[in-house]
């Protein structure tokens, strides 16, 4: 037992799954798992392991933002022998090519988060994806039928409600694609782990346009994220 994970030695597989919302990270086990248990339920961050297509699967909840997620993800590698983490969550569209309920498959992520430079004494660190995990889900996003899914940058943000809007411009200029708000944490701690971690996101809303989806429209694009998911970690 961690301090914030309550399984016990070998109860979490060395595949995770990582969605911000613990409520949905039960919608995942229920949905896409066999034989599903819950392993923890400290501070109502469930987390839950199961198979799928035979291959053992956790999915934990890690809250919202970079520091909420550091906790979890840091005890899953520390603590819990966890080799692959995928984050699947939302995001807000920042490029005019990028649409809600579009599939945005995160190459790398900057960030507005001091975690990193203090991590490197003020130096700036790139953190992406892991090269097989991205290829294996690109592949495997473009393959889906119906669905329009795109592979680049990302920002991760300290703050939902910015301070700063105007600041997300140049990103867009330079081609970011959306914005959330744990994928550079996520990379970084990987990296340093040596565990392979990606981000895959639905687009839930667009900063540009102000277009948002449907929690129905939501649930059927955050499936073919898991799925997205499941098949680039087993693929
Ligand atoms: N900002 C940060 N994270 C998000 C957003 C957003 O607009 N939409 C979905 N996740």
């Amino acid at each position: 037992m961690s301090t914030h994970i309550a399984a016990e030695p070998g109860a979490v597989a060395p595949t995770v799954l990582l969605p911000g919302d613990p409520l949905r990270a039960r919608w995942i086990a229920e949905t896409f798992l066999d034989d599903a248990t819950c392993y923890s339920e400290v501070r109502g961050m469930l987390g839950f392991t199961g198979t799928w297509q035979g291959h053992p699967v956790s999915v934990q909840g890690t809250g919202m933002g970079q520091p909420s997620l550091a906790i979890y993800a840091t005890e899953l590698f520390r603590e819990y022998g966890v080799t692959t983490a995928i984050r699947v969550g939302s995001c807000g569209a920042l490029s005019e090519q990028v649409a809600v309920r579009d599939v945005v498959i995160a190459a790398g992520a900057c960030t507005d988060s001091s975690m990193n430079r203090i991590r490197f004494g003020g130096h700036d660190y790139a953190p992406v994806a892991d090269y097989d995990l991205l290829a294996a889900a690109v592949a495997a996003a473009r393959s889906r039928e119906g669905l329009t899914s795109h592979v680049g940058l990302i920002f991760s943000s300290d703050s939902f409600y910015t301070p700063r809007p105007e600041l997300m411009k140049p990103m867009a200029e330079h081609g970011v694609l959306a914005v959330e708000m744990e994928a550079s944490a996520l990379y970084t701690l990987a990296a340093g782990h040596g565990v392979r971690a990606l981000a895959v996101c639905t687009v839930s809303d667009h900063i540009v346009t102000g277009e948002e989806t449907s929690a129905q429209e939501r649930e059927q694009t955050f499936a073919d994220m898991v799925e997205i998911a499941l098949t680039a970690a087993f693929g």
